[in-house]
């Protein structure tokens, strides 16, 4: 098997960082090694296949991206990058595994729509994937199935207190669906908006002419994020089910979630890069040239974008280095402006819900390195390695020591990264909801299982080089 040496970095995890050179033997990490060590009086660099020069940069964990929904059927259409394009593209910004969501619409089998979802990956992905389930309907049949989830390598379910018609679970389904958590240890997931209320705000502004995507925000008010996440954590509570509460965005709910942390509870929270930088005003209200007021749709995503007057955003980067918040995944779920977005041109309730984020995930949370706001083993630890514990893949993902997984990433602090359509752009999307952010930091190479597959600004690797990756039950519970 071919040997890989990278030298000269510096090693980072969540724990320490280190001058230190990795030793990949095949698709494992084999050593981690003072810099220069010899092998039988021979320098290491000299006896192995293939020698990554990373002087001045940090070696990390690939990210793990635990929230990412490729081709999701949503608003009549569907998500716009298939695992193909979104696992590349993923690749692209450093993150070398994701966990998307198996799809159980309403009316279909828990097992058949996990089958489905396995077709549509199953020799597309660049890099490794993982599935969480969502139950679009609970039911005895889907009950009986989630007990099964764990065989299948599955251990966390989403549902849904929003989206009535479509996603949405009651109170008395989501007590049954976290009684089965409770008892399995399969991580229960949570999409908190109280989503019978929202759609009556919704109404009741269209009737009022209210049909800019800006009200999209103005009616998702964080009261109903804030009460959701109470609700979600009170069952949680009573069920005994570990809970984790998606794409948290109101700052009224990560302090409903300290608040249950510091009880004791096994709740944890998400939070994604649009809730750390981007706001209600100033994306929701946009407007342009092209699309006038339509522009605010490229951001239309649930939980909104929370006004920046409120504060959420500086509450949220805060959360994030006291573990009031534990992690940050992109809820990568991508629609072009034409032909998707704008769907809803006269009705904001018809714009496909959803941002694209895979391949920027990492570079956005490195700024938070740049500013301060983060330590860089912090860095790691809320993009690669708590994500990797939370969700049952840590020791083969999320860290580098011997015995993990070669998914490494070489960053470069000194380099630059523009993005944007037409510069360092692979979603499958007409625009970029980052368009014009400016890095500091460069993905320089990414390793998956041992294989370059992104260096130089050159992509090296294939369709199908990702695999499957069964997870165990969560390593982060207390
Ligand atoms: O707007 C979003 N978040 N779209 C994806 C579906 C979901 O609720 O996560
Ligand atoms: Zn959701
Ligand atoms: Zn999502
Ligand atoms: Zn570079």
């Amino acid at each position: 098997m071919a040997t890989t040496l990278i030298t000269g970095g510096t090693v980072v995890t969540a724990t320490g960082r280190s001058l230190a050179d990795v030793l990949i033997d095949g698709e494992t990490i084999v050593g981690v090694l003072a810099p220069g060590s010899q092998l039988l009086g021979t320098d290491l660099a000299a006896s192995v296949d293939t020698v990554i020069d990373a002087t001045g940069k940090y070696v990390i964990p690939g990210g793990v991206d635990a929230h990412t929904h490729m081709e999701l059927p949503f608003g009549g259409t569907f998500a716009s990058d298939t695992f193909e394009t979104g696992t590349r593209a993923a690749a692209w910004g450093g993150t070398t595994t994701i966990i998307d969501f198996a799809v159980q619409t309403y009316g279909e089998r828990v097992m058949d729509g996990l089958a489905a979802w396995h077709a549509k990956a199953a020799g597309n992905c660049a890099i490794d994937y993982a599935f969480h389930q969502i139950i679009g309907e609970v039911n005895d049949d889907s009950l009986q199935a989630m007990r099964a989830l764990p065989e299948e390598g599955v251990s966390s379910f989403k549902l849904f207190m929003a989206y009535p018609g479509v996603f949405y679970s009651d109170d008395a389904q989501i007590l049954k669906a976290m009684q089965v958590s409770a008892d399995t240890g399969l991580m229960t997931m949570m999409h908190a908006e109280n989503g019978p209320v929202i759609d009556v705000l919704a109404a009741q502004l269209i009737e009022k002419g209210k049909t800019d995507p800006y009200f999209h925000g103005v009616a998702r008010a964080w009261q109903m994020e804030e009460e959701a996440t109470h609700r979600a954590i009170m069952l949680g509570n009573l069920t005994g089910a570990p809970l984790y509460v998606v794409h948290v965005s109101a700052k009224q709910a990560v302090e409903q979630l300290a608040w249950a942390r510091d009880n004791g509870q096994n709740v944890f929270g998400e939070t994604c890069p649009q809730y750390l930088y981007l706001s209600l005003e100033d994306q929701l209200g946009a407007s342009s040239e092209e699309w006038g007021t339509f522009e605010g749709a490229k951001w239309v995503c649930s939980t909104p974008l929370r006004s920046k007057h409120e504060g959420h955003q500086h509450h949220m980067w805060q959360a994030l280095r006291t573990n009031d918040i534990q992690m940050v995944s992109t809820d990568h779920c991508p629609f072009c402006m034409k032909g998707q977005k704008d769907l809803g041109l006269d009705d904001f309730r018809k714009i496909p819900n959803g941002i694209g984020s895979v391949e920027h995930r990492m570079d956005l949370l490195y700024q938070g390195v740049v500013t301060g706001q983060l330590t860089l083993e912090r860095w790691v630890e809320v993009t690669s390695t708590t994500p990797a514990r939370m969700f049952g893949l840590y020791g083969k993902k999320g860290v580098i020591q011997p015995g993990a997984d070669a998914d490494i990433v070489v960053y470069d602090p000194n380099g630059h990264t523009s993005i944007g359509v037409g510069k360092t752009h692979h979603m499958n999307m007409d625009y970029s909801a980052w368009e014009g952010y400016e890095i500091d930091g460069h993905v320089d190479t990414v390793l998956s299982r041992g294989k370059v597959i992104v260096d130089d600004n050159q992509y090296l690797g294939a369709k199908g080089d990702g695999q499957f990756v069964k997870r165990g039950l969560s390593q982060y519970l207390i």
